[in-house]
């Protein structure tokens, strides 16, 4: 006899189970979540988890860390690229196009709750799966939308009962204004190369707004005093982020000033934000420099390129994502609850041959009439049958044995005081549904 050798299979690095203990949690975000965004006009979309894989080059950029280091591409059997989706937007606007939802009435809100995958090295609120609640509102270029959607971040945060949100925000500018500041921004750096990290020095080849966005001390440290885009928008562009601004402060949105927020996808224009929450850090960081980054709970911005970019028409749009596991991660520090999702009004104890043959006729009658009713039907001990009705903090136990099933009757037995009556079997449901109600 050959001995085989047992694999230990484990999820992949960076992804995890979401156990039932935590289905309540994704239960009460998804819940939230969907009012939310229905009330402020959105509908939802799914769009495939696979993706022809040029459609994030050509959204997000070569160069956005997402496409040049995290992307899980393959190619499939009939020699397609495809891409495991690293964010929504892309095939949003994919699915946007397509359907010419152009000619519907416009703007057109569309939102999602979706995985993402992204090759990260894995650390406390970063995993290669994640999932994300996305917010696009695709069609018009008024600033009014910016600020409802930074405001729909508040009041999703208000209807969790999380506290202490802080949403930063910048202004990127657009075609018009940004090679003008580039040059500026270029003329700051260039004599500062040598003292920049390695990720650096690559990007102000490439992409020298992502400068302002590095983690590392040392770039951290120099982009204080680097020229800010702010300063350099043009007419257009500084009325649009003044009015967003001015219908922030309409709203009473909190919010603070960054000019060094970029954001890592190509597609942004205009204005960006960021979702954090204040003097509280869901940590991140790197194992390799122990260094401690602030994790964003969410973010976005305006993206009126991308749309043409994909081979559609020139068509304004703004989005936002949510990070589900960093915000359930805040949800549980802060201590918010969650309802549970399994909660048995009854539970039916079956003793003997025939009253379970009959017990399994009446769980499926309680069910159909709204009682949720537990069992363990495999257990045959009425003693281990009433410690798992305890264990479960029911208000009742049926108890059905084999005298009962003879006679048509059954037990109801009231848990907290132990009283027990015997009722006909067929006017056991109504009887439970008025003691629940009471
Ligand atoms: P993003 O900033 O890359 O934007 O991701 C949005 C949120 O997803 C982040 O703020 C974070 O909470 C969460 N997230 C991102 N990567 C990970 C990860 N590896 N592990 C755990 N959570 C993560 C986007 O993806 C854009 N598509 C958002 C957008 C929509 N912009 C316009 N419309």
């Amino acid at each position: 006899m050959t001995t085989k050798t047992k694999r230990q299979f484990q999820s992949p690095k960076g992804t995890f189970d979401i156990l039932p203990e935590d289905q309540k949690y994704w239960e009460k975000v998804r819940k939230v979540i969907a009012r939310v965004a229905l009330g402020y006009g959105f509908e939802r979309i799914d769009t495939p988890i696979i993706e022809d894989a040029d459609i994030y080059s050509l959204a997000a950029g070569e160069t956005a860390d997402v496409v040049e280091k995290q992307m899980y591409v393959f190619k499939s059997k009939g020699g397609d690229m495809l891409a495991l989706r690293p964010e929504g937007t892309a095939g949003v606007m994919r699915a946007f196009i397509e359907h010419g939802m152009a000619s519907l009435p416009q703007p057109v809100k569309l939102y999602y709750l979706a995985p993402m995958f992204r090759y990260e090295q894995p650390q406390a609120g970063r995993y290669r799966q994640h999932h994300q609640a996305g917010f696009e509102i695709i069609g018009d270029q008024d600033a009014v939308y910016d600020a409802q959607l930074i405001h729909m971040y508040v009041v999703i945060g208000e209807e969790l009962g999380l506290k202490n949100l802080s949403i930063e925000i910048n202004s990127i500018g657009c075609a018009k204004c940004r090679p003008t500041y580039r040059a500026q921004l270029l003329r700051y750096y260039r004599s500062r190369t040598a003292k920049l990290c390695k990720d650096c020095k690559r990007r102000i080849k490439k992409n020298p707004l992502r400068l302002l966005d590095c983690k590392e001390e040392k770039c951290a440290q120099m982009r204080v005093n680097a020229p800010n885009l702010i300063d350099h928008l043009c007419h257009e562009c500084h009325d649009h982020f003044k009015n967003v601004l001015e219908y922030l402060d309409e709203t009473g949105v909190p919010y603070v000033l960054n000019p060094h927020l970029v954001r890592g996808f190509d597609y942004y224009t205009k204005t960006v934000f960021e979702v954090f929450l204040e003097d509280e850090h869901i940590e991140g960081g790197n194992e390799k420099t122990h260094q401690r980054a602030k994790l964003a709970l969410g973010g976005g911005g305006r993206y009126d390129y991308l749309a043409k970019t994909l081979g559609g028409r020139e068509t304004p749009a703004v989005g936002a994502g949510l990070g589900l596991e960093r915000l359930i991660g805040v949800m549980k520090k802060q201590g918010i609850k969650a309802p549970p999702l399994y909660k048995p009004d009854v539970f039916l104890v079956q003793l003997g041959a025939l009253s379970k043959k009959k017990s399994l006729r009446l769980f499926e009658e309680l069910r159909k009439a709204g009682i949720v009713v537990a069992e363990s039907f495999g257990k045959d001990s009425i003693k281990a049958q009433l410690r798992s009705a305890d264990r479960l903090g029911v208000k009742m136990s049926l108890i059905l044995g084999q005298k009962e099933a003879i006679d048509g009757v059954i037990l109801v037995r009231e848990m907290e005081t132990g009283a027990q009556e015997s009722v006909a079997i067929e006017k056991v449901a109504k009887l439970i549904k008025e003691r629940l109600k009471k």
